[in-house]
């Protein structure tokens, strides 16, 4: 199986280098693909030259984990978070359909208004509150109208060892500063990017022999917790095991969104109903704690 994953070098992609590899031959570009692989392009400001790549290498599967994921500078450019998160997955959409290849893309709990407190369902209504959210549902549509096999997978609250992530940011502040506030009504589940490539990997192995399984599913980590809840838990984790910070669990206090405004607005309600994606594919979402804590361990040594 010839497997053309774009967007390696983030989060999800680094993780997929990884998983992907014993499905077949992974040929990962990132942006600039062209200077590993002279001829081919990666960039998704690019849709014509990306297309024509795909045609080139003529995969069996796309794996597409590249985004406009600064959600607040996608307020003040949307017109380039549009083309990154809906016309280039549009792109490879209708080059995946015209060739017979799947195509797996993510998505995100932010196509969602975030109103209530239910788990959402892959059913219910979306209503994005932002650019990065509208322009991530616009690439969805794009994909279901284009008749390709494909897993969409919305994802929320992505973390992985490399690079920043909320949770070193937290970590850093602790050892600054003996007080914290942070977010506590906005709810979701810290989602591991070794956990979403290693679910990608077993839910395309299965989709292999399934065609009827194409279609759009949830995937987080089981549980829920706000960003205060997340922040407390990874200060008293790095406490218990001998980590010297000036903040204790306590001394992190819980805000209101309203004391914390960004360009772009955020959803309350992050909660993703994952039933349709386990009992499809036959797999277990673990709770996010012990991911969370994994990536400490990996990160602090
Ligand atoms: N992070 C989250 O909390 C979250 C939540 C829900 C859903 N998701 C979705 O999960 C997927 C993976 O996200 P992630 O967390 O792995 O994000 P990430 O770490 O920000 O990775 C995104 C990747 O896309 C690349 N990229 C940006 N502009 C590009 C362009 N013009 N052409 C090609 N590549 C480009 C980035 O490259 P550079 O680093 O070089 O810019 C980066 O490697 C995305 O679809 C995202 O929407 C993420």
């Amino acid at each position: 199986m010839k497997i053309l994953l774009l967007g390696k070098g983030g989060q999800v992609g680094w993780e997929l280098q990884r998983a992907l590899a014993p499905l077949g031959h992974v040929i990962g570009l990132d942006q600039d693909g062209s200077v590993q692989h002279p001829g081919l392009c990666g960039d998704f400001a690019r849709p014509s030259a990306l297309a024509e790549t795909v045609r080139l290498l003529r995969p069996d599967v796309i794996v597409n984990a590249a985004a406009h994921t600064a959600v607040d500078k996608a307020e003040s450019e949307p017109d380039l978070a549009r083309r990154i998160n809906a016309t280039a997955p549009g792109v490879l959409a209708r080059e995946a359909a015209a060739l017979g290849a799947w195509l797996v893309h993510y998505s995100t709990d932010y196509v969602f208004d975030g109103a209530g407190d239910q788990a959402r369902l892959e059913s219910d209504a979306t209503g994005p509150l932002n650019v990065y959210g509208q322009t991530k549902l616009e690439g969805e549509q794009l994909i279901q109208a284009s008749g390709c096999q494909h897993l969409i997978l919305r994802t929320s609250w992505v973390y992985g060892a490399r690079g920043a992530n909320f949770a070193k940011t937290m970590l850093r502040l602790a050892g600054e500063r003996n007080k914290l506030s942070v977010i506590d009504d906005q709810i979701g589940a810290p989602t591991g990017a070794d956990l979403l490539a290693d679910v990608t990997a077993h839910a395309l192995r299965s989709a292999q022999a399934r065609p009827e399984v194409s279609g759009l599913y949830h995937v987080v980590a089981g549980g829920e917790t706000s960003w205060h809840g997340y922040a407390r838990h990874v200060i008293a984790w790095a406490q218990t095991h001998g980590h010297a910070l000036q903040a204790v669990p306590e001394s992190v206090l819980p805000i209101p969104t309203s004391a914390y405004p960004t360009p772009a607005k955020r959803p309350l309600n992050s909660r993703l109903s994952t039933q349709r994606l386990q009992s499809t594919f036959n797999l277990t979402l673990p709770p996010w704690q012990p991911g969370v804590e994994r990536m400490l361990a990996e990160v602090l040594g």
